[in-house]
């Protein structure tokens, strides 16, 4: 009942506000593999450019698998951490040699690729094949803390572990896809990390353990683990 609720106030602020990104246009198994591995350590200004021009030297999964390794650093340059880029070629290969050229949509085959892990596997079996799992990264994991008052340090196993919990109770198995691309917006653009979170533009600010209680700052705690 109070899932619903709040998968519903979610996905309809995500209706109206959502960022226009160009991942988001036709987000096929490909493009959403690409964006995902650019984004998990590149914020996304940076990314849009370096995401466009990659999908025009490199279409699809073949071209990929294809492309001389100096082709590809040369169009990471400037992204960092070259490794992303190495193991995801090797990936391209592995889609080409062991799945026909076909990019799996589970997480659990997603995961046997190369530089596919546990965050990534999840983002692409619900943006791009509507896989019922929640994609559980900082933002997610700050948003929970402060939705639920939650005090100990989120850079844990055991954080991650009911934060997945948290989000699959309330997942909207409609739209998977939308509710993790919705509460990367929420905590890219308003339960920010630092300083004031916008929490009065927060389409779920009623439902928020931390602004009921005033530690909208505190929260999350972060103390390594
Ligand atoms: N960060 C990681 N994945 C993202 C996505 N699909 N949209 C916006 N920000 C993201």
């Amino acid at each position: 009942q109070q899932a619903a609720k709040l998968s519903d106030l979610l996905l309809s602020w995500y209706d109206s506000e959502r960022r226009i990104l160009p991942w988001r246009e036709d987000p096929t198994p490909y493009h959403v593999w690409v964006s995902e591995i650019m984004l998990q350590q590149t914020r996304v200004d940076t990314v849009i450019e370096y995401y466009q021009r990659f999908l025009r030297e490199l279409p699809d999964v073949k071209a990929l698998a294809e492309a001389e390794e100096e082709r590809l650093l040369k169009l990471w340059q400037g992204l960092g951490y070259y490794s992303r880029i190495r193991n995801m070629h090797k990936g391209a290969i592995q889609v080409m040699e062991e799945y026909g050229g076909e990019i799996p949509g589970t997480p659990k085959e997603l995961q046997k690729l190369s530089g596919i892990g546990e965050y990534v596997a999840a983002a692409i079996s619900s943006i791009a094949f509507a896989y019922p799992i929640p994609s559980v990264d900082g933002n997610l994991l700050r948003v929970y803390a402060r939705m639920t008052g939650y005090e100990e340090s989120i850079r844990t196993t055991a954080a991650r572990k009911v934060a997945t919990a948290y989000y699959e109770e309330i997942l909207d198995r409609t739209r998977p896809g939308d509710m993790n691309q919705a509460l990367m917006d929420l905590g890219a653009t308003i339960c920010l990390p630092n300083g004031a979170p916008l929490c009065g533009k927060c389409p779920w600010q009623m439902h928020c353990e931390a602004r009921r209680t005033g530690k909208e700052q505190q929260l999350p705690v972060k103390e390594e683990k």
